[in-house]
């Protein structure tokens, strides 16, 4: 079994790319996102929102062209009925006519519309019409945005939870959107699991223990029993063996129509009936009433959960009355009643599914928001007994935390603890067929086989050996409808070639050729037929018995009942060995190459989104993008138009000795003031309708007129440590000559091989010379220069020439010593390496080292303290 699941593992991460970045995760619920991202250097934890809030509302709207998301789009329910929308998980894949859609139209004032998929799009109050995929998409991008911005890069990679009973259509819905959203599916993971995950990171589990995740979120209950058991490594086998945890789901328990959701609509009828009795007035059909009972009604419930008593107020909620009035948590209860018996169950189905007892459970983990509404924790409570309740998980994060280090090992760029999971397909999954009519008279028949039962493994695979000669269809579905309204068809996959490769294999000599075709569970859930073969079997071996064995007594003959779940009798032990091989490497007795044939997937009732489906989607959130960010970029314009006059009226307005005043003329102020009163006038007669360019022009038109008076004001701030600059080096220059000079005539004098020649110290003398001479001319003339006119002598010539100077300085100061000297082999290596960077600007460790009479390389003088 353990083996198995390492399998599953490697089976995951061949297939994931290995230059992943940023693993993000979102576990997206009914009423609430949350969000999470690993990226080395970031520290791990749930994302913030702009409001730096922990948890996101399941809420996207529009107030008027203005798209909002979480508690700002649920805020304006009660004023945009028809163009806010939350609940979305209710209709994730949901058939147009399926149950799932007519709960939420009782929850919901939005205008559900069916698509030309057969599942549901809304539509907002000005007629555009968006699919659920695509209002989902909306929300997966808005976290992705948020993430990125605490990535400081582009996210890609995404893990999202989903409820383990959720369907291959559902979890196809969430696949399409995390697509439309500009992302790639890391994999989904049941909710469940991914809370084990987060638990299992900081516990070892010495002896095997199971635990129950129960979970009580907006829109089911559930319940996972999850063995975890750790593998510590022998600390004295050198093998590359490390500690880790194998995580395996046993068994699943679910009601998908009790939850937070099912409780809030009670207590809003509650709400209903109240106000009809007080005001003789239904507002059932009141949207916008409802969608403010409705957001009342979440808010009394948490009140609820920790008072005995809540008052309910909203103002003006029909016709301009103030409801009011006082719940009380019995009466809430009450009304509650019949759920009673379904809040614990989840947990008995889940341990009958894994075929234990609670006797086998050490405890009972509570997550989800709903777990915290007293009456459901006292009915599970009353259930399992307080000694097993654990509250040892945040209820709320546990969820994303574990998918996001679930991410995180799957993206392999993460030093995670080492934890392998196993999961579970919920529901049986069989394959279909035709026979083979032995001749054109006879009649056909459908065959069934339960390939994947309730239970299968995630990451395993099935392989069905057909005896055929023809080309035929497979088909997959669930046994039994998952869900009322929803199809059971999964996908009808067309084998083709079959014929061709059948007689190609006769003719070789095989006796009796097969196709085989493999099932096989992915990781995230989703059940496929992924390749077919056909292969040679041959009799002249020992096998032939074998074989006998695996296609039942009738095969060798008769080929009606030829395929068989080859596995299905049998178990893990043979699903492993094909966990991660091709079937090629099936231990059937083969001596030729296998055939690959080709595969057609059809989708016979609810197909997932096509690519063109897809792309035009994504199209259109990025349309909508687009004209958000150029809204933004136009309203950024203008408010900075807007500030920037302000900021010149200002100016203008303070007749003090303020730079501005100083630095600017009588007549330059007054074409200022002329530009600035036309630009007000303008903005107040076309500031409304005017484009980002118009409000970009307006200002700079001004910052034209400005620009000058803001040079001169600059240069004679910065005039000072120019000069200073130019003199330091006039300075440090007339103080190397003279040394060096001296130093040449004492070497001339004793013999002694000198550094510099006469001719390369009277070149850096005579660039001396011409420098202070300009500098001191021009610093004449510049005084005579009033504020308000512009120099003459600008601070960047006077840079541009010291560094001239500067440079020629330098060059001299690297020259090696000549070699002969005691001093020249004691700075030899510091030398030559600044030799080494002789065309770069000499590092000021190399120049002074060598020297003390000039300064490092810095324009900003501050060498002049190591004289
Ligand atoms: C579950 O508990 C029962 C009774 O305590 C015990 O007999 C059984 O072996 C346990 N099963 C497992 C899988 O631990
Ligand atoms: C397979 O599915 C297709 C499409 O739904 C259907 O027409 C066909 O009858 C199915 N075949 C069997 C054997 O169930
Ligand atoms: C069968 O054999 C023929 C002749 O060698 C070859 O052209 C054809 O591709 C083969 N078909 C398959 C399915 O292998
Ligand atoms: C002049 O000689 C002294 C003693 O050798 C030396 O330290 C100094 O760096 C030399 N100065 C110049 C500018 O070469
Ligand atoms: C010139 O530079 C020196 C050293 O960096 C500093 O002490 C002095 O204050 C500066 N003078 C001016 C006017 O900036």
């Amino acid at each position: 079994m353990r083996r198995f699941s390492t399998l599953i593992l490697l089976c995951l991460l061949t297939v994931t790319e290995s230059v992943l970045a940023s693993v993000l995760a979102i576990d997206y619920g009914a009423d609430w996102i949350k969000a999470s991202l690993m990226k080395p250097g970031v520290p791990f934890d749930v994302l913030l929102n702009k409001d730096s809030k922990r948890k996101i509302q399941s809420s996207v709207g529009w107030k008027q062209s203005d798209r909002l998301f979480g508690s700002d789009a649920l805020n304006i329910a009660g004023r945009f009925p028809l163009d806010t929308f939350s609940s979305l998980k209710y209709l994730q894949a949901a058939p147009y006519n399926s149950n799932a859609v007519s709960f939420y139209t009782s929850i919901s004032s939005a205008d559900v519309v069916e698509t030309s998929r057969g599942t549901v799009a809304l539509r907002r109050s000005d007629g555009t019409e968006w699919s659920v995929e695509e209002l989902i998409a909306m929300q997966f991008a808005y976290v992705r945005e948020l993430a990125e911005s605490l990535a400081g890069e582009r996210v890609y990679d995404v893990v999202v939870t989903v409820p383990p009973y959720y369907t291959q259509f559902e979890r196809d819905a969430v696949v399409d959107a995390i697509e439309i959203a500009g992302m790639r599916t890391l994999a989904l993971v049941n909710d469940g699991t991914a809370v084990a995950v987060n638990y299992a990171m900081t516990r070892t589990f010495p002896t095997p223990e199971n635990h129950i995740i129960y979970d009580a979120g907006a829109s089911s209950i559930r319940a996972t029993v999850v063995n975890f058991a750790s593998v510590v490594s022998d600390p004295k086998a050198k093998s590359l063996t490390k500690d880790s945890t194998q995580l395996s789901v046993t068994g699943v328990g679910f009601d998908r129509t009790t939850g937070g959701t099912e409780l809030d609509r009670r207590l809003r009828n509650l709400m209903l009936d109240d106000f009809q009795r007080k005001h003789k007035k239904d507002l059932r059909g009141d949207k916008r009433a409802m969608a403010k009972l409705w957001k009342e009604a979440g808010r009394v419930k948490t009140v609820l959960s920790a008072n005995a008593d809540a008052t309910a107020t909203i103002e003006s909620l029909s016709d301009d009355i103030d409801y009011r009035s006082k719940l009380t948590r019995a009466e809430f209860e009450e009304a509650c009643q019949d759920l009673k018996g379904r809040y614990a169950q989840p947990i008995f189905d889940a341990l009958e599914h894994a075929g234990l007892t609670l006797d086998n459970v050490t405890s009972v983990i509570l997550t989800g928001g709903a777990s915290r509404t007293p009456m459901i924790q006292s009915a599970v409570k009353a259930a399992v007994g307080d000694n097993k309740i654990a509250l040892n998980v945040n209820a709320d994060e546990a969820a994303v935390l574990g998918a996001a280090l679930h991410g995180a090992s799957l993206s392999r760029q993460f030093k995670t603890k080492d934890i392998k999971v196993s999961d579970i397909g919920a529901y049986d999954i069989q394959v279909s067929y035709l026979s083979e009519p032995k001749s054109p008279s006879t009649k056909t028949r459908t065959l069934s086989t339960l390939v994947l039962p309730a239970g299968s493994k995630t990451g395993s695979k099935k392989t069905l050996t057909f005896r055929r000669t023809e080309d035929f269809t497979v088909n997959l579905s669930y046994q039994t409808p998952p869900l009322d309204g929803f199809p059971t068809d999964l996908l009808a996959v067309d084998i083709i070639g079959v014929s061709d490769a059948i007689r190609n294999l006769t003719e070789l000599g095989a006796v009796e050729p097969v196709v085989k075709a493999t099932v096989s569970l992915s990781e995230s859930g989703f059940a496929s037929i992924r390749d077919a073969i056909a292969v040679g079997e041959y009799k002249s071996e020992s096998i032939a018995d074998k074989l006998k064995g695996f296609f039942g007594a009738g095969s060798s003959s008769s080929s009606e009942a030829g395929a068989e779940a080859e596995t299905a009798a049998r178990d893990d032990a043979t699903t492993s060995s094909t966990a991660d091989a091709s079937p090629t490497a099936d231990k059937a007795p083969v001596k030729d190459e296998p055939i690959s044939l080709e595969l057609k997937i059809n989708f016979p009732s609810l197909a997932p989104m096509t690519v063109e489906e897809k792309r035009s989607a994504r199209e259109r959130l990025l349309a909508v993008d687009n004209e958000e960010a150029a809204k933004r970029r136009r309203e950024e314009a203008r408010n900075t138009l807007e500030g920037y006059l302000y900021r010149v009226r200002d100016l203008l307005d303070d007749t003090s000795e303020t730079p501005f005043m100083k630095c600017s003329q009588e007549q330059e102020r007054k074409a200022i003031q002329e530009r600035l009163q036309e630009t007000f006038s303008w903005l107040y007669e076309h500031g409304d309708d005017a484009d980002t360019a118009q409000y970009l022009d307006k200002r700079s038109s001004l910052e034209v007129l400005e620009r000058p008076i803001i040079h001169r004001y600059e240069e004679i701030q910065e005039f000072p440590r120019a000069l200073n600059n130019s003199q330091m080096w006039n300075w440090h220059g007339r103080l190397f000559i003279t040394e060096a000079k001296a130093n040449l005539t004492a070497e001339i004098e004793t013999g002694v091989p000198s550094k510099y020649t006469k001719e390369e110290l009277d070149a850096v003398e005579k660039t001396l010379i011409e420098h202070e001479k300009w500098l001191n001319e021009w610093v004449e003339k510049q005084k005579a220069v009033k504020t308000n006119e512009d120099p003459v002598l600008l601070t960047s010539e006077m840079k541009a020439r010291a560094k001239v100077l500067e440079n020629q300085l330098q060059k001299l100061v690297r020259k090696k010593a000549p070699r002969t000297t005691k001093k020249a082999s004691a700075t030899s290596s510091s030398s030559s390496s600044a030799g080494a960077s002789e065309t770069s600007a000499a590092t000021s460790a190399s120049a002074s080292s060598t020297t003390s009479a000039v300064p490092p390389t810095d324009d900003s003088g501050h060498g002049h303290d190591e004289l």
